[in-house]
């Protein structure tokens, strides 16, 4: 895995822990990072800005003993900017805040950073319209595309949303990055890939899957191909 997939052009491909097994989440990690993911996303929900709990600070901070990948955090919870500190103390190399949750997405932005988040990105719901986050294009350094309502693993993708991404993309500077999060399998991958998408986040086609890394073996292949 690695400690930075901003120095990379390639398609990276994320796993979301959310569907690892949490009695032993060191060794899910480890099968992953030799299976070939490129960085680890870890999917915090607060039960009120989605209908699920998962987990938070301290489940960051084990994963980060257990790796030294990149740690790309997606807060789906009502008051990032309240709890952003802690999950930076525990080691989060990025922070990824939801546009619906913020009053202004620039002065979001700018906090986080002010914080001392090294890599700040916002998301948006499938029903979000781009609106909402192009504003703050600017102020971070990757955007991330829902392509489920977030809450769960193992949900269908939604093609619905690939428009926003191809309209995103088109705005962001060489340096950033476009990120899609759910219902990406060998299936979907690829309409994500053709719509600009770097970095792709995968849960249940990865660790649902009795062989991990012919799993992610699969997705890259799908991704090399056009
Ligand atoms: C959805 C989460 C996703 C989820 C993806 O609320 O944000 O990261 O874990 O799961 P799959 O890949 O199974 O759709
Ligand atoms: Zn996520």
């Amino acid at each position: 895995m690695t400690s930075n997939p901003f120095s990379s052009t390639s398609p990276q491909i994320a796993a979301s822990i959310l569907s690892a097994d949490f009695s032993k989440l060191s060794a899910e990690i480890a099968e992953v990072d030799h299976g070939g993911v490129d960085f680890l996303h870890l999917d915090v929900m607060d039960g009120h800005f989605v209908p699920n709990i998962s987990f938070g600070p301290a489940i960051t901070a084990a994963t980060r003993r257990s790796t030294t990948a990149f740690l790309d955090i997606h807060l789906m919870i009502s008051e990032p900017l309240r709890y952003a500190p802690q999950f930076i103390k525990a080691g989060a190399d990025g922070l990824t805040f939801h546009c619906e949750t913020v009053p202004d997405c620039i002065k979001a932005a700018r906090e986080l950073r002010q914080q001392g988040c090294k890599h700040v990105g916002v998301t948006l719901n499938p029903a979000t319209p781009i609106d909402r986050i192009l504003p703050a294009l600017d102020e971070v350094d990757h955007v991330l595309v829902m392509s489920v309502v977030p809450g769960f693993s193992g949900q269908k993708f939604m093609p619905e949303v690939l428009p926003k991404a191809v309209a995103i993309k088109k705005r962001l500077r060489s340096t950033q990055r476009l990120e899609m999060d759910g219902g990406l399998h060998a299936e979907t991958i690829r309409q994500a890939a053709d719509a600009g998408v770097d970095w792709f986040v995968v849960a249940s086609a990865i660790f649902d899957e009795k062989d991990r890394a012919a799993a992610i073996a699969t997705l890259r292949q799908r991704l090399s191909h056009a």
